[in-house]
């Protein structure tokens, strides 16, 4: 029988997936903390290994390096209420399986546990790094919708071979973000990460600019130039629009990828190199391959890992975090205090399609703060085709003539529970009516509080800056 020790600090929660896992068949026992896990663990020797990431004293990320190190073949699956980068990648970096987000989805928690304790060992002698920072807070990412949660996880896993990673996804979607989360997971923000623009460059150019090259190469080789090959020694190599290479570049740069060498141009000298190679591309390379315009050879070294970010517009969850952050980096960069943003203008932003992705949202915002007379953001400080999808949709409302009572009724309560956050208490004062008649009318209607639960009035603006 396979044995699962869960570590939680709330003892609710533990007892609760104990007996879930029990019911499942598995020997489940559980601990309120690390210590107490570790001494339960020598008893049990479990398989697998839940655990909380918060926990007093301490923390999940602190203790599973030590159950790594005593229990070689244990496998983890880390439990937490945060949804940022930078502890999904640590805790894979650290050597967990999986990740899964409070609150628990029992079904994806059983995919998760099945999956690992089906391939039980085999996947023994992965090497897992060190732990680490992962991240630079400059180059954050957010969002935690599910694809990007898996993102992250990937950033973590991949961060620990030196793998040539392919990013592929629409334009502004943070293919540069993921290569810099990628490279920093994996070498820390001190090494070197060079940025090489393959669309920009005439080829000898860019064959220089990567490769470097001796003085008199071509005319205007005035003087010995490294390249940026050199210059990512011990560090990372972002090929931006790598579909746009040209043959000549391709074949040296596949040379680069199997060979770990290149030679500069005008020279006869062989160089080194072990810098890790980013692709990226908005383009789809399989069709440059069936064009004949990209190597089919180096497509598969590039396909070896690829992260596909997808389209803001298919994970809209992550503008609730996008926002806010991007607004706090405005406000810094700009030096401007703009932290806030109307309701309305949230809700134009949940209707709009975002065809330039974050970078035309961050754009966006950044227009506004700097148009902005006061500290909030207005629907007035949006582009037509923002604003405009909102006030389309308010024109598409009944009028009031044609309303049933109860309709208005509906209409009223709703918009007053929103407006107080639904703070039912307020609610009723602003309605004149009992709480048990709110309650009626909530069930009546079929009415449901926001994820989150709201109940934090803030005079119907939304956001807030955060540091
Ligand atoms: N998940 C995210 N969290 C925070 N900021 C983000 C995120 N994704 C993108 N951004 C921001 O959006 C902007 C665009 O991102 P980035 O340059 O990485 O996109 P890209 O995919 O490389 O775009 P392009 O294809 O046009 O080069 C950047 O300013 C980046 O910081
Ligand atoms: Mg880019």
């Amino acid at each position: 029988m396979k044995k699962i020790l869960v570590i939680d600090d709330d003892v609710a929660s533990g007892r609760t997936l104990q007996l879930h896992f029990r019911s499942q068949g598995y020997d489940t026992a559980v601990a309120s903390g690390v210590d107490e896990g570790l001494a339960t663990a020598q008893q049990l020797q479990p398989h697998l290994l839940v655990m909380d990431i918060r926990m007093p004293g301490k923390s999940g990320l602190e203790g599973l390096p030590e159950f790594k190190q005593k229990f070689s073949d244990i496998r983890v699956i880390m439990i937490t209420a945060f949804h940022d980068m930078e502890s999904t990648i640590q805790a894979m970096q650290r050597g967990a399986d999986d990740y899964i987000h409070k609150p628990i989805d029992i079904d994806e928690l059983d995919a998760a546990v099945s999956k690992i304790l089906a391939g039980n060992g085999s996947e023994k002698g992965m090497v897992h790094a060190g732990g680490g920072g992962a991240g630079d807070s400059d180059y954050a990412m957010v969002g935690s919708s599910r694809a990007m949660k898996e993102i992250y996880k990937t950033i973590g896993l991949v961060a620990q071979s030196p793998a040539t990673v392919l990013i592929t996804g629409e334009s502004g979607t943070g293919k540069e973000l993921v290569a810099r989360a990628i490279h920093c997971a994996a070498t820390g923000s001190s090494a070197p990460f060079v940025a090489v623009n393959c669309a920009a460059v005439v080829e000898t150019l860019l064959e220089s600019d990567m490769f470097g090259h001796e003085k008199g190469a071509f005319t205007g080789a005035v003087n010995r130039q490294p390249g940026k090959f050199a210059l990512a020694e011990g560090g990372s190599i972002f090929l931006d629009e790598v579909g746009d290479l040209s043959p000549g570049v391709q074949a040296k740069l596949l040379r680069v990828i199997q060979e770990k060498e290149f030679v500069p141009l005008g020279g006869s000298q062989v160089k080194c190199t072990n810098a890790r190679v980013i692709g990226a591309t908005n383009a789809d390379l399989l069709e440059r391959v069936g064009q004949g315009k990209f190597r089919e050879d180096l497509y598969y070294r590039f396909q070896v890992v690829n992260i596909h970010l997808p389209p803001l517009r298919e994970r809209m969850e992550d503008l609730d975090q996008l926002v806010p952050a991007l607004l706090g980096r405005i406000n810094r960069t700009m030096h401007r205090k703009v932290p806030r943003l109307m309701g309305e203008v949230m809700d134009a932003f949940r209707a709009y399609t975002w065809p330039g992705n974050v970078r035309e949202l961050e754009n966006v915002l950044m227009k506004a703060v700097a148009l902005s007379p006061g500290n909030t953001i207005t629907l007035d400080l949006m582009p037509e085709q923002i604003a405009g999808g909102i006030s389309a949709e308010r024109a598409e409302e009944k009028p009031a003539a044609e309303q049933s009572l109860s309709d208005v009724e509906r209409e009223h309560v709703a918009r007053v529970l929103a407006t107080t956050h639904w703070h039912r208490g307020r609610a009723c004062e602003v309605l004149g009516i009992s709480r048990p008649r709110l309650r009626r009318l909530i069930s009546q209607y079929g009415l449901e509080a926001p994820a989150g639960g709201g109940a934090e009035p803030k005079s119907g603006m939304l956001v807030e800056e955060q540091e």
